[in-house]
């Protein structure tokens, strides 16, 4: 079965898509065929405009909440995509406010228009010239039109999944390298798709984060991994498991969501998860581009309880003096630097530097990316503390890190070896 079927609609030719007067919660993308718009006039169609492939229509009853203002009906065979109002609603509040507001203004024009139009038509007879895409301007180009249906279908595809709890947490072990027992987890997100199987953020978190699903997905993330946390706390044969911190991935976009912070800090309570053990992992790119802001919310989360763990450390535009100037408890070395080790002797200078400076800072410190015991040892003896990599254990349902932790309990200085022995999952 298709999986976006849903919420894509085929019609013949002469279809009615939808009546005017008729009630509206979505508008219409076209991905193939045309639409004809039109009004009835002492009860005969008169055609206002054609819609072909890649335009939008039915946005009106949506910015206005009035009932439709004309008649759709397919032109040939026509196949439209529908779009939520939260969908068509966000990309308005997305762009620039005040661009959101002359759009909306610009449709209510078209509707106070079109009612006036009407009312002429009726009494003096004023003749609207029908035509292919008339006041629409031209039709998009074909990239343009393949990018925007494309992400239509891909964002009620992960809305779809996120409702039938498709999107599940691996979960990856931070070890102390020193006796390589397991001292935090990291959650990361997959969709387990229907037909495509699983998925890794990297297909499909970028839209997320650009859509009005970041908002769900984050605090659903955030939900499950604080119920998984509180779940390894509970376990009496887990000795190290009370004092396991969880980290969770933050993008730019949600730390700076109204309420974020009481949100995180509401599902944590609900959890009986102590804020202390909850790492909040955010990368430069926010300390970048909104730094006052960053600033501020990151001080707030502190005071929360919470802990910010710099991920990616290095990559892009790092800078040391975030490391002074942000209230960061941990960083994480990027995994490229260890990749590079043996090959790059910048990568051992910078990894020496981390390594006291971060003594230096007393930030806890994560090597990232550790595949090889060469690689463990090589960063151990440089002064890094922890380590998280496929060596370890790889992401793992929470089932399998359970067993994980429960077999690093008994042997507590062989979990490398165990963690290498546990199939991949990703
Ligand atoms: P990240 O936060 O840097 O997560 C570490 C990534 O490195 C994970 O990829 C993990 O599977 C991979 N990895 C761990 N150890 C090794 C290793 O030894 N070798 C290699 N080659 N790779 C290793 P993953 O799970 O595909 O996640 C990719 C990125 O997606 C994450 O990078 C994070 O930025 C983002 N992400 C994942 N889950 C979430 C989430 O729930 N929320 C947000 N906002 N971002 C997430
Ligand atoms: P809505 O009012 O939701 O339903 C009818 C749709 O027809 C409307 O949204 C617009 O998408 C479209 N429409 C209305 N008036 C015109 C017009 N004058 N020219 C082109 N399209 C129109
Ligand atoms: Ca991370
Ligand atoms: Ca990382």
């Amino acid at each position: 079965m298709d999986s976006f079927e849903s919420f894509r609609e085929s019609y013949d030719d002469g279809e009615t898509v939808f009546v005017e007067g008729s009630q509206g919660d979505c508008a219409y993308l076209i991905e193939h065929g045309a639409v004809e718009i039109s009004i009835l006039h002492e009860g005969k169609p008169t055609v206002l405009a054609t819609r072909v492939a890649g335009e939008i229509f039915g946005e009106m009853a949506i910015v206005d909440k009035q009932p439709r203002s004309a008649t759709a009906r397919a032109v040939g065979e026509a196949v439209v995509l529908r779009l939520s109002e939260e969908q068509f609603k966000y990309r308005l509040d997305a762009i620039d406010p005040v661009m959101g507001l002359v759009l909306r203004t610009i449709l209510e024009r078209v509707r106070e228009t079109l009612l006036r139009l009407k009312y002429e038509i009726a009494d003096f007879g004023i003749p609207v010239t029908p035509g292919p895409g008339r006041g629409s301007g031209s039709p998009p180009t074909d990239l343009g039109r393949k990018d925007a249906l494309d992400r239509v279908r891909l964002e009620r595809d992960l809305e779809r999944g996120l409702n039938e709890n498709e999107l599940i947490l691996h979960y990856q072990p931070i070890v102390d390298l020193a006796g390589n027992s397991p001292v935090a987890c990291e959650a990361l997100i997959r969709w387990n798709h229907p037909h495509r199987g699983l998925l890794s953020p990297a297909t499909f978190l970028s839209l997320a984060e650009d859509s009005y699903l970041m908002r769900s997905l984050g605090q659903y993330v955030f939900e499950q991994a604080c119920a998984a946390l509180a779940e390894i706390a509970s376990r009496r044969d887990l000795p190290f498991a009370k004092k396991m911190r969880m980290h969770v991935n933050i993008s730019p976009k949600q730390l700076l969501y109204p309420n974020f912070l009481r949100q995180i800090a509401d599902i944590a309570h609900s959890n009986r998860v102590e804020t202390k053990s909850i790492v909040l992992e955010i990368t430069e790119r926010l300390l970048i581009d909104q730094p006052d802001e960053a600033m501020s919310m990151l001080n707030a989360c502190i005071d929360e309880g919470f802990q910010i763990a710099l991920d990616d450390f290095g990559t892009g535009y790092s800078s040391l003096a975030y490391l002074s100037r942000f209230p960061l408890s941990e960083i994480k070395i990027d995994r490229s630097f260890i990749s590079n080790m043996h090959s790059n002797s910048r990568s051992i200078e910078i990894l020496n530097m981390l390594c006291s400076l971060a003594n230096t800072l007393e930030l806890r410190l994560v090597a990232e990316g550790i595949e090889s015991q060469e690689q463990a040892d090589a960063v151990r003896q440089m002064g890094c503390p922890n380590g998280q990599g496929y060596l370890f254990g790889r992401p793992m349902p929470l089932a399998e890190l359970k067993t994980l932790l429960s077999t690093a309990a008994k042997t507590s200085d062989t979990v490398a070896t165990q963690g290498s022995a546990i199939p991949a999952q990703d």
